[in-house]
């Protein structure tokens, strides 16, 4: 009895210290926490006489040219300008290689902010563009027309090539300049930018000083006015100061950035999708509502059927505040949102979320943490190969703090994280692969400090992981 005894506490022993080193392996881990130790100096913003914030020349010249996807499929483009002046035209002339001059017309709108008052912000689109063609578009009128040129995306197909650029809080500090200039000139070339939130931060001056929102609109045209710029909201955009008598959220956003929500049966700018070459990316607001019978879960719950992978086989959704985040900043501030939706999002088999907010870069394996359900505690994330992997790519480069307090021991869900300012380009080759690389600003152009082939979620959901587990 004794030797059975003292038998039994070995083998129990075991068991207890098998399933500490197994526990370790579940909880410690972890990818890699890059020891690239990006520059010191405070990030700054630019100052308000900088050339990269210069007004046009000309009398009531147009400014702040920025363009969108204007319709579900491709064959519109939402023009937005402003003019400070007067009101001017709201008509945009545009033309291929292929077709005479047209013209549209659009409408212009001002808001007051406090003590600041708008120039007359215009939107125009430009619909039944021929796919995958080159226009070219002109706004204002007499001297001071401005031309510009965009190329249509392909007609949406399974396998059609594209690539998309990410960016994410971006701010308009030197830092901000840098990530723009390494997203123009990666060798990748973007077609078209998913911006995950935090445009211009002009909430973070005294008084939402409004003029912030008019700079960022003016450093950002330089590549908004050539390819559309998908959008987020993020917190910055909420504007929301009863101190200053500012109650209605997103008031500047909303006037000056438009969406096409309506065309995927949205009922707010803050939530919606779009088709774009082989790929549906759907927008989800973190500052709405989106708890059971609110609109925006009536809308995704939709959404998500609707979804045709043999038509857009790459399934991709953007928001502001991360689900998977392993920094100590804004640690667990996408929770909700993840218990509401992190079924649903490994039922439909997405391929990939991008969040941004955590001024820092995460990129996780494909896991999901659905099984809890408060009595089974059951709280771990599992490798999952029917979930997505979830990028943080908020690290544009604004002045608020770059998120570098990081929770300790890498968790083994996160497959690279890093503190430094970047951006990163997701470029698909076909129905099954593609490419994403992550490039931080301290680089040359085409080097990726993080990179991934993504094995699609529908046609070919084979595990795809980096981290050796
Ligand atoms: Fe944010």
């Amino acid at each position: 009895m004794a030797k059975m005894g003292t038998s039994s506490r070995v083998a129990a022993a075991i068991v207890v210290v098998l399933g500490f080193v197994l526990s370790l392996a579940v909880v410690c881990n972890g990818g890699k926490t890059s020891s690239f130790v990006r520059k010191v100096e405070k990030t700054v913003d630019m100052p308000l006489d900088s050339d990269v914030f210069k007004v046009p020349p000309g009398y009531n010249a147009p400014q702040q040219v920025h363009i969108t996807q204007g319709d579900q499929l491709g064959k519109a483009v939402i023009v937005s300008w402003v003019t400070v002046e007067e009101p001017g035209s709201n008509t945009v002339l545009y033309w291929s290689a292929y077709s005479k001059k047209q013209k549209s017309e659009g409408k212009f709108t001002t808001y007051k902010f406090y003590n600041y008052t708008s120039g007359y912000i215009h939107h125009t689109t430009i619909r039944n563009l021929k796919f995958n063609t080159k226009y070219y578009y002109v706004v204002g009128i007499g001297h001071t027309e401005r031309q510009f040129w965009f190329i249509t995306p392909p007609e949406v197909g399974p396998d059609v090539p594209y690539t998309f650029g990410l960016i994410g809080d971006l701010g308009q500090s030197f830092d901000s300049n840098k990530t723009l200039t390494h997203y123009e000139l990666n060798p990748q070339k973007g077609q078209a930018v998913l911006f995950v939130g935090d445009l211009c931060y002009a909430d973070t001056h005294p008084n939402h000083d409004n003029v912030w929102w008019d700079t960022w609109g003016r450093f950002t045209e330089r590549s908004v006015a050539y390819q559309p710029w998908i959008w987020t909201v993020g917190n910055h955009e909420i504007d929301f100061a009863p101190e200053l008598g500012e109650t209605k959220p997103f008031k500047p956003y909303t006037h000056r950035y438009h969406v096409p929500y309506k065309a995927s049966g949205s009922t707010a700018p803050f939530w919606y999708s779009i088709k774009r070459a082989s790929a549906y990316i759907i927008v989800l607001s973190s500052y709405s509502a989106y708890g059971k019978y609110t609109p925006q879960y009536f809308w995704l719950e939709q959404e998500l059927r609707k979804v045709n992978r043999s038509e857009t086989p790459w399934l991709i959704v953007l928001m502001h505040a991360p689900w998977y985040n392993s920094y100590n900043f804004h640690y667990l501030e996408g929770e909700t949102m993840r218990v509401m939706y992190e079924p649903w999002f490994v039922k439909y088999k997405v391929d990939v979320v991008f969040a941004g907010h955590v001024h820092a870069y995460e990129r996780s394996e494909r896991m999901s943490n659905v099984a809890y359900n408060i009595v089974n505690g059951i709280c771990i994330p599992v490798k999952d190969q029917s979930a997505p992997v979830y990028i943080t790519i908020g690290d544009g480069g604004n002045t608020e703090v770059l998120a570098t307090n990081m929770t300790e021991p890498q968790p083994a869900y996160s497959a690279y994280r890093e503190a430094s300012f970047g951006h990163a380009t997701f470029d698909i080759k076909n129905r099954t692969h593609a490419y994403y690389g992550w490039h931080r600003n301290q680089d040359g152009y085409a080097v990726t400090a993080d990179s991934m082939w993504f094995f699609n979620r529908y046609y070919h959901p084979v595990d795809d992981s980096t981290s050796a587990q």
